[in-house]
């Protein structure tokens, strides 16, 4: 159901990946609610393909970027400016891996180089998107700009390894450049720490069909699912939450409030 939320706004989607990734439903989701888009993700993803059947669903232009290259960034924020016909008024920053977790490295033996790796990617790589769009002033006033997140930055997830760091680094940044972006612009700036979901980059985390099962135990409502994560961005790019910024919103079915749930207990009788 539409209900035009984001009728003439523009926006840039990172990190649809194929049909599990969560922007792939939020761009989905936000071409709706009436929005004009363009999809960006690195030059080596975009060689699977799937993202050009995206494309075609939302009527969006691909533009290459590797998120870590400030000139690919510059090149993507120029360009979309351009084919949407005007300035941005949301960007959804979708993007994580760390070379450790998918080599399987034990914390204490991390490469160093690939953990500076993984802070590029999934973390500096989102101060480097709105240093960009800040240079080209290319965000209209009360525009909203999303990353997304998980938990292991406040508490120990043994698995998750240096994405946990990369995460709370993430936030950070959400929090200065949010300060600074509303400031300038009246931008807003957000983290959504979502529910372990079942996609590309999740299911890199070992034991994560186990993690999952138990996190949604620990969720009264479940676990969040990526359809539901979509129309919470959808409504943080609307102008119904034009008053939020420089927060880290739990979208979780209540998994970070909860001390024991029922359904541990249930599970721990048997
Ligand atoms: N899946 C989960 O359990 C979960 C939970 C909480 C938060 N998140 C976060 O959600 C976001 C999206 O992940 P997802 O679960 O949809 O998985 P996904 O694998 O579909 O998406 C990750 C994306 O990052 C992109 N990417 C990697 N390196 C890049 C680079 N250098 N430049 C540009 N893009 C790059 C990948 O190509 C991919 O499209 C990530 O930030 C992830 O950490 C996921």
């Amino acid at each position: 159901m539409s209900n035009n939320l984001l009728k003439g706004k523009r926006g840039i989607v990172f990190g649809a990946l194929d049909e599990r990734s969560i922007a792939w439903k939020v761009a989905l989701k936000a071409k709706g609610q009436g929005a004009s888009l363009t999809l960006t993700n690195a030059p080596i993803a975009l060689r699977m393909g799937a993202i050009e059947r995206l494309a075609g669903q939302c009527g969006a232009e691909v533009i290459p970027a590797d998120a870590t290259s400030v000139g690919d960034l510059e090149n993507l924020f120029s360009k979309s400016v351009e084919i949407l016909g005007g300035k941005l008024d949301f960007v959804l920053h979708s993007i994580g891996m760390s070379p450790n977790v998918r080599k399987n490295k034990e914390y204490a033996g991390l490469n160093y180089d690939w953990m500076l790796k993984t802070m590029d990617i999934s973390a500096i790589s989102f101060h480097k998107v709105m240093a960009v769009a800040e240079k080209q002033d290319a965000m209209n006033e009360w525009g909203s700009i999303l990353a997304l997140t998980y938990i292991a930055a406040q508490r120990t997830f043994p698995d998750y390894s240096d994405m946990a760091q990369a995460k709370a680094m993430l936030e950070s940044i959400a929090r200065s450049y949010g300060e600074r972006f509303a400031r300038l612009k009246k931008v807003r700036v957000n983290t959504i720490s979502q529910s372990p979901t079942m996609t590309t980059a999740g299911s890199g985390v070992p034991g994560f069909d186990v993690f999952m099962d138990y996190a949604g135990k620990m969720s009264p409502l479940g676990n969040a699912s990526a359809d539901a994560c979509a129309d919470y961005c959808v409504s943080m790019f609307s102008d119904l939450t034009k008053m939020v910024t420089m927060q880290n919103l739990m979208h979780d079915g209540g998994f970070s409030s909860s001390g024991i749930t029922a359904g541990v207990i249930e599970q721990m009788k048997k």
